[in-house]
């Protein structure tokens, strides 16, 4: 009988579902048909797999060549499935010993040459890989994704000829095993190298802790993006969950996955002229947009009334949920997308509104429009607002040391978080309505003086909701078990734009 099989994964957002590559060869006129509803890109791979299979010396059956992947309704696109069809030519045509294994799954698009390709997203396919356990053949240049994978066997292969004389034993690839590294935080920039601003920093810190959302508002100069990129490290190290999945999410984009990114906090900053696919993804296939390449991470959008009003609206649903889906005419994907927000403005059009030494000649009129193109849905949903006032000059050469080091920060926010994920499982800036009447509970004098700010502020429901989160965040950081009075008065003081936008 003349029939191979061998093993894949498409890719769906980040899952990689299986599939089976029957490669068929009967009697009739020599041809080649792929079914299986393949797209556009796995017709093409007809050709590739043809030219490599001829220009490695070996023989192009001359038989009705039927391929068959399976299942028919999966997306399948790329050009990943390449290798396992022409193994399976061979294979059916007797050229490679091998008929069928359940031991291999393989991954590779082909030259025309026959060399082997690397593929995008690969993280995904080589952990479910692991998961089924079975062992993996890899184009070579894959192989730092591979490497990461704890305890994943694998070959990494650079051209055809170099798979089939390990399928057939004559000489075999060595076999390399994966070991998640430990990450390293070295080159991160760290929170003391910025002078004074105490009041934005333990703002920041407090961002950090509850995973809450944060807008910084100064002239320009006074350190919003040192503070911003200074974010990812104090929060706590990335678990290995954690990691894995922003490092497949950026194996499926169209940058990939560096490896040297494993166990970074991803810091990701658009500019405010990103269209609103390029920020929450799109595409066909779909690819992950910036929020999702920010998942477990940070994403600064600076100078946020520069964004297209309609490219910010989109960001309302992604923040609430942590996930966004990609509707496309033939399949869906979703992403998470659970990002920290912060963003960061001018007070005023020109920059300096409040600046001593500034000449701020806006008009009020000016200003108030500056502003509102923030709409009031969107900063509803954004925790924290904080100024960042120019440095006085007597804190421009203040020593390092009276600040505290990133590291120690991120100890305190280690803490605060500990305290979190026991009480709720999840840190306060996700507690949903329900939650937050539970876990925020307020005591009779602390309510009052919070419905008194309230209607003097003229605030939302949602407002109200952030300050009894963020208020029990400084709480945690205080290890308090009860929102008490200091606690609640901080966390109204950061509501500064619902103020002047009322
Ligand atoms: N608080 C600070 N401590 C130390 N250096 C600072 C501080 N503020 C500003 N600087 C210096 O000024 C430079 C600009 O700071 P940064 O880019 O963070 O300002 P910004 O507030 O983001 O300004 P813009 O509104 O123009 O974006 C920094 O690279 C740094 O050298
Ligand atoms: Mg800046
Ligand atoms: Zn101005």
């Amino acid at each position: 009988m003349s029939l191979a099989t061998f093993l894949c994964r498409a890719q769906c957002g980040i899952e990689a579902p299986q599939v089976t590559i029957e490669v068929h060869l009967g009697s009739g006129l020599p041809s080649l048909s792929i079914v299986g509803l393949p797209e556009a890109a796995v017709r093409e791979s007809r050709e590739r797999v043809r030219a490599a299979l001829l220009s490695s010396r070996y023989e192009f059956p001359a038989r009705r060549i039927t391929i068959n992947l399976a299942p028919a309704d999966l997306p399948k696109q790329g050009g990943r499935y390449d290798l396992a069809i022409a193994l399976g030519i061979l294979a059916a045509s007797g050229q490679l010993r091998l008929r069928q294994t359940q031991a291999y799954e393989v991954a590779g698009e082909l030259g025309l040459d026959g060399e082997i390709r690397p593929i995008r997203g690969l993280l995904p396919l080589a952990l479910h890989c692991r998961r089924a356990g079975r062992t993996l053949i890899l184009p070579a240049a894959n192989r730092g994704e591979a490497a990461l994978i704890e305890g994943l066997s694998y070959l990494p292969a650079r051209h055809l000829t170099e798979v089939c004389a390990h399928l057939n034993g004559s000489q075999p690839l060595p076999l390399q095993t994966g070991h998640a590294p430990s990450g390293d935080r070295a080159s991160v920039p760290d929170l003391c190298e910025v002078r004074g601003q105490h009041h934005a920093k333990r703002a920041l810190t407090i961002a950090a802790a509850g995973g809450h959302s944060l807008l910084l508002i100064g002239p320009p100069g006074t350190g919003k993006t040192m503070l911003a990129t200074r974010l990812p490290g104090i929060l706590p190290p990335m678990s290995e969950e954690e990691a894995m999945e922003s490092a497949a999410l950026a194996s499926v984009s169209r940058q990939g996955f560096r490896p040297e990114h494993w166990r970074r906090r991803p810091f990701r900053s658009p500019h405010h002229t990103a269209s609103a696919v390029a920020l929450v993804g799109g595409g066909n296939p779909p690819a992950p947009g910036e929020i999702s390449l920010a998942h477990h991470g940070v994403l600064f959008l600076d100078e946020l009334p520069e964004f297209d009003r309609r490219v910010l609206e989109v960001l309302r649903e992604p923040l609430e949920s942590g996930t966004i889906t990609i509707s496309r005419a033939h399949h869906q994907a979703e992403f998470p997308a659970r990002f920290q927000l912060v963003a960061a403005m001018n007070p005023c059009p020109c920059g300096h509104l409040g600046d001593p030494t500034g000449q701020c000649r806006c008009t009020a009129e000016q200003i108030q429009r500056y502003r509102t193109r923030l709409s009031g849905p969107l900063l509803d949903r954004i925790d924290m607002h904080v100024e960042v006032p120019p440095l006085p000059p007597e804190q421009w050469r203040s020593p390092q040391q009276e600040s505290a080091t990133s590291e120690t920060v991120r100890r305190q926010v280690t803490a605060a978080r500990a305290r979190q994920l026991a009480r709720s499982g999840k840190t306060n800036h996700r507690l949903g309505a329900a939650e937050v009447e539970r876990h925020c509970a307020l005591q009779a004098q602390q309510a009052r003086l919070l419905e008194t700010a309230c209607r003097r502020l003229g605030l939302s429901a949602r407002a109200y909701h952030r300050i009894l989160k963020v208020a029990r965040t400084i709480a945690d950081l205080a290890g308090a078990e009860h929102i008490e009075t200091d606690h609640l008065q901080e966390a109204i003081s950061y509501r500064r734009l619902d103020r002047r936008l009322s």
